[in-house]
């Protein structure tokens, strides 16, 4: 049995991915799902999640997110490892004119989805950096769901290990014999 300690360490941020291992929209559907019962701002539930998993979408968002900056060296995701889906958080702005005060329950969402992809076998990565027109006109999404964070999923094919932050306190990630390395503060420096 997976205890939730074990799903929170395996769901880390993947950027490489078996293109040959679709995912459909009913498994992005499931994953949706634990975010509908998420908690939120006064329970509101303003956020609406639109599914990616046609090739030509998919094909079409990619230049418009930008992956792993403290990498600059490599192109993420490789060429031919390409997300094969993405779930796109978008702000219902019908129900809420301004997204801001609701960007906790856009992470909060966006966890939630990570973690169900996990325990479903596959991985993601939450894409912050990402153009809002570009991706509004490769979706064609309507002005009223302005995106707010995109989640790049899929069948991961890249080693990702938490370490400790280096002898200089770094907590920049890094590679290391091709294993992507991340470097997470120890709990007595977060706890006081
Ligand atoms: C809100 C948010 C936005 C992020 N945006 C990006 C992004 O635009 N591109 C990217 O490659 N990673 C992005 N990440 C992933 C982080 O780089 C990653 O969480 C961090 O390096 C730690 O790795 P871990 O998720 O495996 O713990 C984002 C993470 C969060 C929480």
């Amino acid at each position: 049995m997976t205890t939730f300690a074990q799903l929170a360490a395996a769901t880390r941020s993947y950027r490489s991915f078996d293109r040959s291992v679709p995912l459909t929209r009913e498994e992005l559907a499931a994953f949706v799902e634990c975010a509908r019962l998420a908690p939120s701002s006064r329970n509101l539930q303003m956020l609406k999640f639109r599914l990616v998993t046609n090739p030509a979408e998919c094909a079409a968002l990619l230049p418009h997110t930008r992956w792993a900056a403290l990498l600059r060296e490599l192109r993420l995701p490789p060429a031919g490892h390409e997300p094969p889906a993405y779930i796109v958080i978008c702000a219902d702005t019908r129900l809420a004119p301004d997204p801001a005060p609701f960007q906790r329950d856009v992470g909060i969402c966006a966890q939630c989805i990570l973690l169900a992809a996990t325990e479903a076998g596959f991985g993601g990565c939450m894409i912050g950096s990402f153009n809002p027109d570009g991706v509004r006109l490769a979706l064609e999404l309507p002005g009223c769901l302005p995106p707010q964070l995109v989640l790049a999923l899929g069948k991961p094919d890249e080693a990702v290990r938490l370490t400790s932050p280096g002898p200089d306190g770094s907590i920049a990630y890094f590679r290391r014999d091709g294993v992507h390395m991340v470097p997470k503060r120890p709990l007595e420096e977060l706890i006081f």
